[in-house]
């Protein structure tokens, strides 16, 4: 996710904004921008792609002087990760400067209507329409700050702008709809951040900007209104953080923070591609037009890991949207096994990094035997996504740490929205997309409710159950690929030997690990094979075995049969693999935090596996 760093005061600029952006690196970005706001409003930009050094590198060579300005780490999710579409961008005039966190859903048709007013767009980013629409309400003689109200409320979709305007010389508005936006309050001097991290160093009073609010603020006042313009008495608060943790932002661990950051994540991924009110999906990378899909006749998913698992629910997802065949392979696998493929057949490589060594062979040998190649990728310009024909990418922002949480969802989404797209090209039943998108749009609160209602339940069954020395992992249908992922994620960061199975298939062996020692994680709610889950449950009860259910909200017959339950809210079946992986991950966090383990660098571990 981008980083944002704005302040008016008396210090040095550039120093405070150089020393704010690299508190916010943590956050991953592809390229960065400064902006100085001279005394005289003279508007200096400078911005470079890649690492922070390459931005000191060009201010040594071109210093920049003032008191006031705004920086910006990019990472892209419109537009390519270069110098070009780095912000800060800006108006035609140059004067109207803008940074971005986040995605204006709206943004295409208002581009399109202010080019048609003379508005000369240089970059494909979204944000640089923020800038031209403030220039366009200023035009009848309106002050900037009145300017940027009458912007915000045309603006659609999840945004952290802050807006300044070299007309106006020391006044930033921050405006704040879903990514976090905070003020610093400082002894003549004001900060502006998306997140504390930066300001730690000057104060730790802060006001916290909630969605639909903005405030202006110059060297000696915060002013923060809602949005009807009214103003806002908001109280400031102490920070007694200290700046590894505000890193964090407050969370003990990266995962945790990620596995938070999902009900965000899974909007972002979805927000943009589809349109309720039209029933249209509308891919902008994917390459996949309807006579491409006509000459397709079998699906291939490579990947490997978690991304392998997302891949096993793709199949169930894609084989009921398009009835063709879908295999899905481990990219170590598919790359020696000589696989069948020619014109008709679509690969999609799925890889969070797009750099693991394994998927991406696997996807050369797609290319090279001449199968449509696409990738779900979270890295925009990695290596999958430059050698694919399409990509959909997931928006779930840098994944720090090792276990793979957010981007789990995220390709789950990304999936989701794929069949969808498929059943369009098919020309099915526009009626039964609508619906499919609105579960899916309601899917970001259900994730805030599992967080807000079981985390503590949670970490209390990992508190009962941490000394375990295995355990196993149940699931039929589309939770089977939930509960591989549940065993994954709590073998790799707890250490403890996990397996997942289909609960179909554990009377043909696994029922022999099964004992009053073996803790049973098993994911039971309303599908289609719900029974069938009960009574291989009863099969486990029946041998002592201790009984973990991730079950529907209210299922009293799960809290009466099983050891322990896990209740997440209802939604339709293809969707309920994005709410029952999350209790798996929350068990897998604080089982192994109680046994002391290293949660976000777990032993013998890569985030990215970019060696055979
Ligand atoms: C997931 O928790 C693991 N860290 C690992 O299995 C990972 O999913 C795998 O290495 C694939 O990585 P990728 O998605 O970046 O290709």
């Amino acid at each position: 996710m981008c980083g944002i760093i704005g302040y008016a005061g008396t210090r040095d600029v550039v120093p405070v904004l150089i020393g704010g952006l690299k508190k916010l690196e943590y956050r991953g970005y592809d390229s960065a921008g400064i902006a100085v706001i001279d005394n005289d409003g003279g508007v200096q930009i400078v911005r470079a792609e890649g690492k922070l050094s390459n931005l000191e590198t060009k201010l040594n060579e071109r210093p920049l002087h003032g008191t006031f300005g705004m920086g910006h780490t990019r990472w892209a999710t419109h537009g390519k990760p270069n110098e070009n579409n780095a912000h800060p961008h800006r108006d035609c005039s140059g004067k109207v400067v803008v940074i971005h966190n986040g995605i204006i859903e709206n943004f295409l048709p208002i581009k399109q209507r202010l080019q048609k007013t003379g508005h000369e767009f240089k970059t494909e980013t979204d944000t640089e329409v923020v800038a031209h629409l403030i220039e366009e309400n200023m035009k009848d003689g309106t002050k900037f700050v009145d300017a940027v109200r009458r912007t915000l409320k045309e603006l659609e979709g999840h945004y952290a702008l802050v807006m300044i305007d070299g007309g106006d010389p020391g006044t930033i508005v921050a405006a704040k709809q879903g990514p976090p936006l905070v003020v610093g309050l400082g002894d003549n001097e004001n900060f502006i951040a998306s997140d504390v991290a930066p300001l730690l160093a000057y104060t730790r009073d802060v006001i916290y900007l909630e969605d639909g609010e903005y405030a202006v603020v110059d060297q000696h006042h915060v002013s923060v209104f809602d949005q009807r313009d009214q103003r806002i008495d908001r109280e400031s608060q102490r920070i007694l953080w200290d700046a590894v943790m505000a890193e964090k932002e407050g969370y003990r661990h990266y995962m945790l923070k990620e596995i938070h950051e999902q009900s965000r994540a899974v909007r972002d991924t979805f927000t943009g591609r589809m349109f309720e009110e039209s029933g249209e999906i509308f891919f902008n990378d994917l390459q996949l037009t309807p006579d491409d899909w006509a000459k397709i006749r079998k699906v291939h998913i490579v990947a490997c890991g978690t991304s392998w698992h997302s891949g096993l629910v793709g199949k169930f997802l894609l084989e009921e949207a398009a009835r063709i065949p879908v295999e899905v392979d481990y990219g170590s696998e598919y790359r020696y096994r000589n696989p069948i493929i020619d014109e008709n057949t679509l690969v999609i490589g799925v890889t969070q990094s797009g750099e693991t060594a394994d998927t991406i062979a696997g996807m050369q040998e797609a290319k090279r035997r001449g199968a449509k190649l696409i990738t779900i990728c979270n890295v925009i310009g990695a290596a999958a996504t430059r050698m694919s024909d399409g990509v959909i990418y997931t928006n779930a922002g840098p994944e720090i740490g090792v276990a793979s949480t957010k981007a789990f969802t995220t390709q789950l989404t990304a999936f989701y929205l794929l069949a969808l797209y498929i059943r369009q090209l098919r020309g099915d039943d526009v009626d039964d997309r609508r619906y499919a998108m609105h579960e899916l749009s309601v899917i970001p609160h259900k994730i805030e409710d599992i967080l807000a209602k079981q985390e503590e339940h949670i970490e209390a069954l990992a508190h009962k159950y941490y000394k375990s020395q295995d355990f196993l992992f149940l699931g039929r249908g589309v939770h089977y690929p939930i509960a591989l992922e549940g065993a994954l994620k709590l073998k790799e960061i707890s250490y403890i030997h996990a397996e997942g199975y289909p609960a179909g298939e554990m009377k043909h062996g696994p029922i022999a690990l099964i004992d009053e020692n073996l803790p049973v994680v098993a994911i039971a709610t309303h599908t289609s094979v719900y029974e069938k889950v009960v009574s291989n449950l009863q099969e486990v009860k029946a041998r002592d075995g201790k009984l973990i259910v991730i079950c529907d909200e209210g299922d009293e017959a799960m809290r009466n049969f099983a050891d322990d339950v896990i209740e997440i809210p209802w939604t339709i079946e293809p969707l309920q693999p994005i709410l029952s992986v999350i209790p798996t991950q929350l068990l897998a966090y604080y089982i192994a935090l109680r046994r002391g383990c290293d949660v976000d660098q777990p032993r013998n571990l890569a985030k990215s596996v970019t060696v055979e």
